[in-house]
């Protein structure tokens, strides 16, 4: 990782916890690994990634529904859906740093690290020819990218291949063939590779050596196939249609880093699209497109995105993409979009004895449906929106003097606080006029009152926290029933009516309108 983008993903940590967004969980016991809390601000962000998602997909699709699925479930769940022997990531450790890695995790990155030893070579002959520079000439012609591009051609065979036969001696050789060493130490004094389930394991009942081992959930997706006809008959849903739900799953990642990006216990917002036996490709790049447009939606720019085929699916799927963002630690999985075929339905009709079918009034015939999964997580989406929006600018500040400021530009819709109220100063009335506005915001939007510090101060502290609006009540306002409000992002402020204020706040922060650029 270059140590300016270190640098900008250590600032946006530390920002995060000064501002309320995210916090260490037990921070006053030294934390615990990989587990987070949201603070205040943080439960308002999230809370508005929840409502961009769940309208987008229960109030934009009419044949898309909700659920809210226990975390517990019935033991055999797990073993109906491969998890119980399956769920696993081969681990290794290093034995001069002892630090431990997934080896997958290892052999993709050093896939990724020749990748951009090619995009140095292209960038490089870019500036040297210029114009007339092209692009698919020189890769096809330069010798050290073409050997490059063999190099990874050959380690990806390899690594697919010993993914897909669990082949854990394989994975060891790769490491030691193509001579990746510990990120941190540069040793290669690695241990033999050793398969870890991810699973969270506990009992349920109140003798524990009497009661049922019971997991925590690693996936929303299975309260969803469990229910899948409870939900299909009370809706009355026909095919094709879509069971969505937002909640927690916990997973023992065996490598946690990188803050909110790979947890421990973290949230996902998945949804299971029931499609017809067949029909299910054609489905899938209809999710990859709505999920794409979704991303675009934000502004963040397209050139963040980028979308990633599987090379090793997942036991249950016949198609599968994910969704990258440029996080500033690189490219990274935010969503993926996977063709489940009719697997997890079958293995449950297997597993529990109950037939598990849609009879399709068209065809005249009952059959297990196919399913598309869209599956994001909300703590990632999260960490894009902190990575995106957090800005450093230098500025002028009211005495004309140059100052850094930090601003979060979030997404006005998605903005933790919508607006501010202060009181130019703490006396004239004009703190009780400021209240009288606050009280008129309250039931309409999210408005944090302020009247500490001067001015400056305030403002500075509602961009650090991504508020897209600051009014001010001064001395004008008793007279003539106005006041100043102020853009975060451009900073330029306008006098307006009070009466106009929640017209204009509601508009420029409005879900409805980021909903209405989706259908
Ligand atoms: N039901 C399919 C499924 O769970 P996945 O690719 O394992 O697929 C889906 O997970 C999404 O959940 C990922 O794209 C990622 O955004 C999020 N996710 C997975 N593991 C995570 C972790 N340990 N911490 C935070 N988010 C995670």
């Amino acid at each position: 990782m270059a140590t300016q983008t270190t640098d900008k993903f250590k600032k946006i940590i530390s920002h995060a916890k000064e501002y309320g967004f995210v916090f260490l969980s037990s921070e006053i016991y030294d934390g615990l690994g990989a587990v987070y809390d949201y603070g205040p601000y943080g439960v308002e962000l999230k809370n508005n990634i929840k409502e961009y998602w769940w309208k987008s997909m229960v109030y934009l699709h009419e044949n898309i529904v909700g659920l809210d699925s226990a975390i517990f479930m019935h033991p055999k769940v797990w073993e109906a859906s491969g998890h119980l022997s399956a769920f696993n990531d081969p681990l290794i450790d290093n034995k001069d740093s002892k630090k431990r890695y997934r080896a997958d995790v290892l052999i993709e990155d050093q896939i990724e690290k020749i990748r951009e030893k090619i995009n140095k070579e292209v960038k490089k002959a870019k500036k040297r020819f210029g114009d007339s520079f092209d692009e698919q000439k020189f890769i096809e012609t330069s010798q050290r990218v073409q050997k490059y591009l063999s190099q990874i051609e050959e380690i990806t065979k390899r690594f697919v291949a010993a993914m897909e036969n669990n082949d854990l001696k394989e994975l060891r050789q790769i490491i030691e063939d193509y001579e990746i060493t510990d990120p941190v130490s540069g040793s290669k004094n690695w241990t033999e590779v050793r398969q870890f389930n991810l699973m969270f394991e506990t009992k349920l009942g109140s003798v524990s050596d009497e009661a049922n081992s019971i997991y925590l959930r690693p996936e929303t997706a299975q309260g969803i196939f469990v229910n899948f006809l409870n939900v299909q008959k009370t809706a009355r849903m026909s095919l094709p249609f879509g069971i969505a739900q937002i909640g927690k799953a916990f997973r023992n990642e065996i490598v946690a880093r990188q803050f909110i990006f790979r947890m421990r216990e973290f949230e996902q917002m998945e949804m299971q699209f029931f499609v017809r036996p067949g029909e299910e490709l054609k489905w899938f790049e209809y999710w990859k497109e709505k999920r794409w447009n979704w991303h675009i939606n934000l502004g963040f720019g397209e050139e963040k995105y980028r979308f990633h085929k599987h090379d090793k699916l997942a036991h249950y799927a016949n198609a599968a993409y994910d969704i990258e963002y440029e996080f500033p630690f690189g490219f990274k999985e935010i969503e993926g979009i996977h063709s489940r075929t009719d697997y997890d339905l079958s293995q449950h009709q297997k597993f529990s004895g109950k037939k598990i079918q849609y009879f399709d009034n068209e065809l005249n015939k009952s059959y297990v449906p196919y399913v598309v999964e869209t599956s994001i997580g909300l703590d990632r989406t999260f960490l894009m929106i902190l990575s995106n929006s957090y800005t450093e600018e230098e500025i002028r500040n009211e005495k004309g003097q140059t100052e850094s400021r930090v601003v979060m530009k979030i997404p006005p819709a998605l903005a933790p606080v919508k607006i501010a109220v202060f009181p130019l100063v703490k006396k004239d009335g004009l703190p009780e006029k400021a209240k009288e506005i606050f009280k008129l915001l309250k039931p309409y939007v999210k408005v944090v009152y302020e009247e500490k510090d001067s001015i400056g101060r305030r403002y500075r502290r509602q961009d650090a926290i991504g508020t897209p609006y600051c009014i001010t009540v001064d001395h004008q306002t008793l007279e003539d029933e106005t006041v100043t409000i102020r853009d975060r992002d451009t900073m330029e402020q306008e006098r307006i009516p009070i009466t106009e204020v929640l017209d204009v706040v509601q508009k420029k922060t409005s879900m409805t309108e980021l909903l209405k650029n989706l259908l």
